[in-house]
């Protein structure tokens, strides 16, 4: 590929022809004449005369090649005890099936599919088939509960929902056929049907508007692949944003296929024939990108793995995973290797596994800790790869980018900016910073291929959230700097999003749900440092003047109503009814003055604080909190 210097370089200066080239990896119904349309700037289109079908490059068009028989999808399961692999025509088949089940549905071109579903093949097939029929899906992570579920079913108006009968988390079987008949008798929108997954686990009684899977499938005639315009849309992830209504952020067909497909080779070095494993969910970016997509594309073997990386049954299943298929690049969340390093400090489980063909270990999600950074470095002897990005980008910005030239690492920075990401660090009123100083990390714009054309039904939100911070650039949300090395170093959020276990969340939508328990006047969510999970959210709430509830009560009932509002995974278990809430003389809460004291940092009070006193009366309840390790 020449040197990263070369390749990013060329990426900036000509975009068109760096782009154009890119596409050359992708199979098109009509190739595209040209790589960038920005005539409805700040809207950019890419590969707006292209022609193409996903789901023929991720599956038929390696069938054809003559890799029919290679495994394309393997599902390991330790939860259920199960393992099955499918090749590439056998995924094809069940995948064409199901489109077919679908079309038969009434699902076309644009249409809307949510999937709802825990960690099984399934889930993969039926994105795959949205992709082949040319429908739009939006995969919902199954640890979310009814009420969010309910307000992506209303923004994205499907026709069908697809979903389990239930999910495994740990030893726990837990039923989501009752999750989503709430959700759907909470949203102004009903979806015509309902397809479920039985799972002998736990089965779902079945109503009128539902479908068994296989009875679905059944007779359907085998769908073929839908060319469909580069530009239209792939899918829509809602992800967390500032407020509670999720952020529905669009993917199109054409550029995110060139960009996962020439990122497979530049960053993840995997190609046709090699296994690559990422442990996260398919409900997260991440899953989306590098356990579906992108090593489909490039025609390797993918693990989709259902389980925890500790627990069931021990600490050592990536390991394990990780012998057994012969993975090359495993990719996963720095909070995973928390949790095995915190089981097992001395890698004796790694050690019984030969690991042999494991090259790399890519780390993405949440900052990684150069601790737990050298934990895997010393114990594996390979690469540890940290990759920055986001929902909204689809595949890294920033990256060691191994597969076109290695650069030294500098633990604490995910190392470059890759070729299409022209990375910048400004002050507040959009001033370039000097080398080393702390700004806020924003992107000129256009964005590369596979980065977000918009969110759903929303063009004005996305240039309100994204555009409007500092004219010509995307903003990312992140804060950090450059290093006079060109190292990009990520420090956090500069918004109320906080990353738990390397799953994001709103501060701003937990406070909305304890703003609704009827004894509390006023309430604030903030995300701490936490030794496992990186950040977990505490909540404080003040009472209504003459509330005369018992606080440890309160307390219980609004852990519980986050969890039914949001669902398990927001992992608020800390809730503490105080005084008052530290605020300026104009009634700003203090949050960032409480994070400080929470995390133990020697928090200069802000010369803005109403009652100073309030801060000294909360401060113990603050302090109570672990440091990262
Ligand atoms: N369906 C239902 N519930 C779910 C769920 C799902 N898909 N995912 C998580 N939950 C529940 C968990 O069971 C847990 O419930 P509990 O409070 O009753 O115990 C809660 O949500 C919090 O989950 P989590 O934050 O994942 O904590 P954990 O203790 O279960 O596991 C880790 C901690 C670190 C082992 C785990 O988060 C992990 O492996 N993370 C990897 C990161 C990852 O995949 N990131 C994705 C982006 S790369
Ligand atoms: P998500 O959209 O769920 O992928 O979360 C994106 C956010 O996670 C980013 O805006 C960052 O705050 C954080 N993040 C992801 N990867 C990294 C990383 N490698 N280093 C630091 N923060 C990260």
């Amino acid at each position: 590929m020449g040197t990263y210097e070369d390749v990013f370089r060329a990426s900036l200066e000509a975009p068109e022809t760096f782009w154009l080239k890119a596409a050359q990896g992708v199979d098109w119904e009509v190739a595209p004449s040209r790589a960038l349309d920005s005539t409805g700037a700040p809207f950019h289109r890419w590969f707006p005369d292209g022609r193409l079908n996903v789901c023929f490059n991720a599956l038929d068009r390696h069938v054809e090649a003559g890799r029919g028989e290679q495994p394309a999808l393997v599902h390991d399961s330790p939860v259920t005890g199960t393992r099955r692999t499918y090749t590439y025509a056998a995924l094809r088949d069940e995948v064409a099936a199901f489109a077919g089940a679908l079309t038969r549905l009434g699902v076309g071109h644009g249409d809307r599919v949510v999937i709802y579903m825990p960690m099984v093949p399934e889930a993969a097939v039926a994105m795959l088939a949205c992709a082949r029929i040319g429908a739009v899906h939006s995969v919902v992570f199954g640890g979310f509960a009814p009420p969010e579920l309910a307000v992506r079913i209303d923004d994205a108006t499907p026709k069908v929902v697809v979903s389990a009968s239930c999910g495994i988390e740990g030893k726990r079987v837990i039923p989501y056929k009752p999750l989503l008949d709430r959700a759907i008798e909470l949203a102004a929108h009903k979806p015509e049907k309902c397809v479920v997954l039985q799972r002998p686990q736990a089965e779902a009684e079945l109503g009128p508007d539902d479908l068994d899977w296989n009875e679905a499938v059944a007779g359907a005639e085998p769908a073929g692949c839908v060319p469909v315009a580069a530009t239209d849309p792939l899918y829509i992830l809602y992800t967390s944003g500032t407020t509670g209504k999720p952020k529905g952020v669009v993917r199109d067909c054409g550029g995110y296929t060139v960009a996962l497909r020439w990122s497979m080779d530049a960053v993840y070095d995997v190609g046709p024939g090699e296994t690559m494993f990422t442990a996260s969910d398919v409900g997260w970016v991440v899953g989306h990108s590098y356990i579906v997509y992108g090593p489909l594309l490039a025609g390797a073997t993918t693990i989709l793995y259902e389980g925890k990386p500790v627990g069931t049954p021990d600490a050592g299943q990536f390991w394990r995973v990780a012998a057994e298929y012969r993975v090359k690049s495993m990719f996963t969340a720095p909070t995973a290797f928390r949790a095995i390093r915190k089981q097992d400090p001395e890698g004796a489980l790694a050690a019984q596994y030969d690991l042999s063909h494991l090259r790399y270990l890519f780390l993405a999600g949440e900052r990684l800790d150069p601790e737990t950074y050298r934990w895997a470095s010393e114990l594996l002897d390979i690469p540890v790869i940290d990759n920055w990005w986001q929902t909204e980008t689809g595949w890294p910005i920033v990256a060691n980018p191994v597969g076109i030239e290695a650069a030294p690492v500098k633990p604490g920075s995910p190392t470059f900016p890759l070729p299409g990401w022209d990375v910048r660090v400004v002050g507040p009123s959009g001033q370039p910073l000097p080398a080393g100083t702390d700004g806020a990390i924003v992107v000129k714009l256009p964005l590369p291929p596979g980065a977000l054309p918009t969110l759903w039904n929303d063009d004005a939100r996305y240039v309100a959230s994204y555009l409007s911070a500092f004219d010509g650039y995307y903003l990312t949300g992140d804060s950090g700097h450059i290093d006079e090395d060109g190292y990009v170093f990520v420090m956090g959020r500069t918004d109320d999003v906080i990353n738990v276990a390397g799953h994001r969340l709103s501060t701003g939508s937990m406070e909305e749900a304890l703003a609704s328990h009827p004894d509390v006047a006023e309430c604030c969510v903030i995300g701490v440092a936490d030794a496992l999970k990186g950040q977990v959210p505490r909540g404080f709430v003040v009472l209504k003047a003459g509330s005369e509830r018992d606080a440890e009560e309160v307390e219980a009932e609004l852990v519980q109503l986050v969890r039914e509002r949001i669902g398990a995974v927001a992992s608020l278990k800390d809730v503490a009814v105080v005084p008052a809430l530290p605020k300026t003389r104009s009634g700003k809460i203090l949050r960032k003055t409480m994070r400080g004291i929470a995390d133990g940092q020697e928090e200069p009070i802000p010369s803005t604080v109403d009652d100073p006193s309030v801060i000294e009366t909360l401060r113990p309840v603050l302090r109570r909190t672990d440091q990262p390790g």
